[in-house]
């Protein structure tokens, strides 16, 4: 045995070994350069010069709906489409009664100020009875995903459509089809023909990380305010609240995340946010005893979103957003800050 070991420990340092070692190690740094070379070099007037024209190629004399959030991935979306078949785009904004304080309203302002045909759904109602008595994560997802493709095939339909175009982006792919969750806006990646909702979908963006969306929005002349705007998902809020999606505990976050990217605007983060808990708390409000509800803060830093750091913020800026929620959402009796990164932990709650 230490025959064996020693001989093997000689012929390791031996100089025909390490010249061989040697050797390797540069064939190995020669292939990550050219890998990381061809990866890292994104050429945005080409990727969209190239866009254009497979868009083009695709819809031919059809016509196309995009479905716009407001958010940097479905607004370059729309845009790229937009300036591809200009008149036959029309951009839909679907309230689903789970967007941010003034969002609607600053989706559909934007969009008209890019000269793009739009459509305001108010489809709230809609959307909460179909969360009705559903607690389950990947319940909710999937009831959001039905209900939102349903409403978005009616428009479809109606406007004699044939293409839905959407903002997936390479991290939604990559993680649905890991399984770590279903993303509301990766249909086929899940083995979901999208045909049966009476449409084909258009991805323009789904080979980019988010980094790159923001290239190409900022190449297209997007204002700031959407280019670089925080990541927001698809099923919004619905995904803050933990349990059951109501009207009344959606206002609850809806004010929380108003208050954290208040408070957080100057911390050049990734992501912030406030989440709701599905159980109860014992507080004071008043000089009584309640048993209220318990909001968790997270702030993360992250460049993808495949993986994120819990950012290390102030004590003081802590406290200022915990004062405030529990000061002005008078049900909140006790407010968390959450230290974890991703992984273990996704950056949203479900
Ligand atoms: P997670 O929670 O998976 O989130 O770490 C990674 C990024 O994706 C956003 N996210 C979504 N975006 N549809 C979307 O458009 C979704 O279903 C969805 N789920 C998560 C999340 O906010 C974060 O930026």
């Amino acid at each position: 045995m230490l025959f064996i070991y020693n001989f093997s420990d000689f012929f390791q340092r031996s100089p025909l070994m390490t010249k061989l070692k040697r050797g390797k190690k540069l064939r190995l740094a020669l292939k990550n350069l050219r890998f990381w070379g061809k990866v890292q070099v994104f050429d945005v007037k080409k990727f969209i010069e190239n866009s254009l024209i497979e868009i083009q190629k695709i819809v031919g004399d059809q016509k196309v709906i995009s479905a716009c959030s407001g958010g940097v991935d479905s607004t370059t979306t729309t845009a790229l489409v937009h300036k591809a078949v200009d008149d036959k785009l029309v951009a839909v904004f679907i309230d689903d009664g789970l967007r941010r304080e003034g969002e609607p309203e600053f989706v559909v302002k934007t969009l008209k100020s890019m000269n793009i045909r739009t459509k305001y759904i108010d489809a709230k109602d809609e959307f909460f009875a179909t969360f009705k008595g559903k607690t389950d994560a990947e319940e909710k997802r999937k009831a959001f995903r039905d209900k939102f493709y349903k409403t978005l095939g009616k428009a479809a339909e109606e406007e004699q459509i044939g293409f839905i175009a959407q903002g997936t982006i390479k991290a939604d792919v990559i993680e649905t089809v890991k399984g770590i969750k279903s993303q509301h806006n990766v249909l086929e990646q899940i083995g979901i023909n999208p045909e049966i909702y009476g449409y084909r979908i258009l991805e323009p963006l789904k080979e980019l990380f988010k980094p790159d969306v923001r290239k190409v929005a900022r190449e297209l002349g997007l204002s700031e305010e959407i280019s670089e705007r925080m990541p927001f998902p698809g099923p919004a809020l619905s995904l803050r609240v933990l349990g059951e999606v109501t009207p009344d505990r959606v206002a609850i976050v809806r004010k929380a995340t108003e208050i954290v990217e208040e408070e957080t605007k100057n911390l050049n983060t990734f992501q912030n946010f406030a989440v709701l808990h599905n159980d109860k708390a014992t507080g004071i409000k008043n000089g009584e005893r309640v048993y209220g509800n318990i909001m968790t803060v997270r702030i993360v830093d992250s460049t993808d979103a495949v993986t994120a750091k819990a950012r290390q913020v102030s004590y003081n800026v802590l406290r200022h957003i915990s004062e405030r929620i529990t000061e002005e959402i008078p049900s909140v009796v006790r407010c968390l800050y959450d230290l974890t990164d991703k992984p273990p932990s996704t950056i949203e709650f479900e």
